[in-house]
């Protein structure tokens, strides 16, 4: 358990924040199938990448980890082995999701699980398409635990139906071992790693706007060659930090080399409309990717009404936004939440009842949640339930710092999921945080 307090000093200097999440595993999975050798820099070592990491050394693959990078031998699309046993993938939506996709396409059967929570979140959004062009998948319920009997499978031609980069890129790690075109088309823009990291690794993709879609066609077969890659640090772990700045008095604040892909950057223009006070400098391209370093200073926020739209490209950041929303001097409104619902946690759930808590006065209509902020607040419960997920324990943490009662974080351990020095890195910037 973490305790978070009140601060009255700010939050202040330079916080170092890890490797994104989400180029991390792609980090991982696409060195692991090309040709030749990958220094990876950077990469997190949180538990959900370490999951993946552990999946491809099961396969097989060499994979070298040293102080500061780690070292992929890879060895083609089709090196990879048939593990020994299970691949337990522990909290990961993101490891399962991709892997999935890349095993359905393999030419051996394996085995996937995960934790409660994971065992509980849906597959059949990546299972169905593969169905349609021949993948033998066998699951309860489309939940892990399943097996995944790799096949040659048929190119597929897709409308992916839910907002989601996790089950674009299994469709497109599914086409790179399949003969043939693969094409997909994306209603919704959704954060685009895994086609930016396979442009650079050779592969055959290529992707068009059309009538506002977005059109990637693949061409299956086509051996990836390997690269270095420096993974930028994580715009989602950065945001407990922007916020708690932004919401303290006397903060000023700066991260470097944050990745602000304008296919997830939505927090940033979400907490622009509320008048942050956010520079962004030094914009840069790391392996195709934009980086940049941010300095945040102490702001008068007012509050925002969201529409779904901005939910596609933040969608992780919304339990961190609502701690901003309940500092601002108007009210918020957050629209078309309904992909929170299904995220490690319910969490639009989890916000609402926490936020109720720590005597926030808000409300969850439909899909929308809406926060009515006030000058203080009088805490009617300390006691913060995390449901194990890492995004609700760091964002309550950072409401700690404005109440005047302490809150207790129940099940801190969750936020090694994402950011297993976040208690130290919090603190250095003056956070107070006891475990
Ligand atoms: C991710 C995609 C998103 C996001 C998750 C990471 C990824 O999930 O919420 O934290 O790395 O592709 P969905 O694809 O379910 O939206």
């Amino acid at each position: 358990m973490l305790i978070s307090s009140k601060i009255y000093n700010g939050i202040n200097g330079e916080a170092k924040i890890p490797g994104d999440k989400s180029i991390s595993h792609r980090s991982i999975i696409i060195p692991s199938i090309s040709n030749g050798v990958s220094e990876i820099s950077n990469i997190l070592k949180s538990e959900d990448v370490l999951h993946t990491m552990g999946a491809f050394k099961l396969m097989g693959v060499k994979i070298e980890e040293l102080k500061d990078k780690i070292i992929i031998y890879g060895q083609g699309l089709n090196s990879l082995r048939q593990p020994s046993k299970e691949i337990y993938l522990g909290n990961s939506g993101t490891s399962a999701r991709l892997l999935i996709g890349l095993l359905s396409s393999q030419n051996f059967t394996s085995n996937l699980s995960g934790d409660i929570s994971l065992s509980s979140r849906p597959m059949g959004r990546i299972i169905d398409p593969l169905n349609l062009v021949g993948a033998k998948i066998d699951s309860k319920d489309k939940k892990l635990p399943i097996c995944i009997y790799g096949q040659k499978l048929k190119p597929i031609n897709y409308t992916v139906p839910v907002p989601s980069a996790q089950v674009k890129s299994g469709l497109i790690l599914a086409a790179l071992n399949t003969e043939g075109v693969s094409k997909l088309i994306e209603k919704d823009v959704t954060r685009n790693h895994t086609e930016i990291m396979l442009e650079s690794f050779g592969a055959d993709i290529d992707i068009k706007e059309e009538n506002k879609y977005k059109h990637i066609s693949i061409i299956g077969k086509k051996e990836l060659i390997a690269k270095n890659i420096h993974v930028p640090s994580d715009l989602s772990s950065s945001a407990f930090f922007i916020v708690a700045c932004l919401i303290n008095k006397n903060s000023n604040l700066v991260l470097k080399n944050i990745n602000i892909n304008p296919s997830r950057d939505g927090i940033l223009r979400a907490l622009k409309k509320m008048k942050a006070n956010i520079h962004i400098t030094n914009q840069r391209l790391l392996n195709n990717e934009v980086v940049a370093d941010l300095n945040i200073k102490s702001s008068k926020l007012e509050g925002v009404e969201l529409d779904k739209e901005m939910a596609k490209l933040m969608i992780d950041e919304y339990p961190i936004l609502s701690i901003a929303a309940c500092f601002a001097e108007t009210p918020s409104i957050f629209r078309g939440l309904k992909e929170l619902k299904i995220k490690e946690s319910n969490r639009l759930e989890l916000i609402y009842l926490n936020l109720l808590r720590c005597g926030v006065s808000c409300e969850v209509k439909n899909d929308d949640l809406y926060i009515y902020p006030n000058k203080e607040y009088t805490t009617k419960d300390s006691k913060i339930i995390t449901k194990f997920d890492h995004r609700i324990a760091m964002a309550f943490s950072v409401m700690g710092t404005r109440l005047n009662e302490n809150l207790e974080i129940l099940e801190s351990e969750c936020i090694n999921t994402s950011f297993p020095n976040f208690f130290k890195s919090f603190n250095s910037v003056g956070g107070k945080l006891i475990e």
